[in-house]
């Protein structure tokens, strides 16, 4: 059933976790984040509080290889590593959700997101520098559509690619 796993990629704030309750009706769905936390008996921000950034990004990789579904919903920064790019263009679809970033930034400003500590300016400056690593998705979706909308569209493609 998920042999072209569909990745769900976008910065924070996108939208990708509130898809799962949408994309569940149409096949099984995991949200990498959920596992992670599962995995390490944690949440992310105690996690990167106590081993940083770069040991969140070592389990986020390995916690990527590990999982298949339909549709994987993947942390924002998943893109920084390459090897995370690869695996996912190759083993299934990479799906880019695209919101522009003052819409992200209201969404996650008052969260509890470790990155979002280090203030606007610096958030903002790794949303244009991820860009680019976004870009290497398969399909660009307008995130300023209803969950409802975006996940269709998703399911849309599925269909026509599986
Ligand atoms: C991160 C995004 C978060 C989470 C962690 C790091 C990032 O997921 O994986 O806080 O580097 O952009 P969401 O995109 O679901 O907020």
């Amino acid at each position: 059933m998920n042999d072209n796993p569909f990745y769900i990629v976008g910065f924070m704030g996108t939208g990708k976790s509130t898809l799962f309750s949408f994309l569940k009706e149409y096949g099984e769905v995991i949200d990498l984040d959920l596992v992670i936390e599962s995995m390490t008996g944690m949440e992310i921000a105690t996690y990167f509080d106590r081993y940083g950034e770069s040991a969140f990004r070592d389990v986020e990789s390995k916690v990527l290889q590990q999982v298949t579904a339909d549709y994987i919903l993947t942390g924002g920064g998943v893109v920084e590593r390459s090897e995370n790019i690869c695996w996912m263009r190759e083993r299934g679809t990479m799906i880019h959700l695209n919101l522009p970033f003052d819409m992200c930034w209201e969404r996650i400003k008052d969260s509890a997101r470790p990155l979002v500590k280090r203030g606007r300016e610096d958030v903002h400056a790794l949303f244009q520098r991820r860009d680019q690593l976004y870009r290497k998705a398969s399909v660009s979706i307008d995130a300023s559509q209803s969950p409802e909308d975006i996940a269709k569209q998703i399911i849309r493609i599925k269909g026509e690619k599986v």
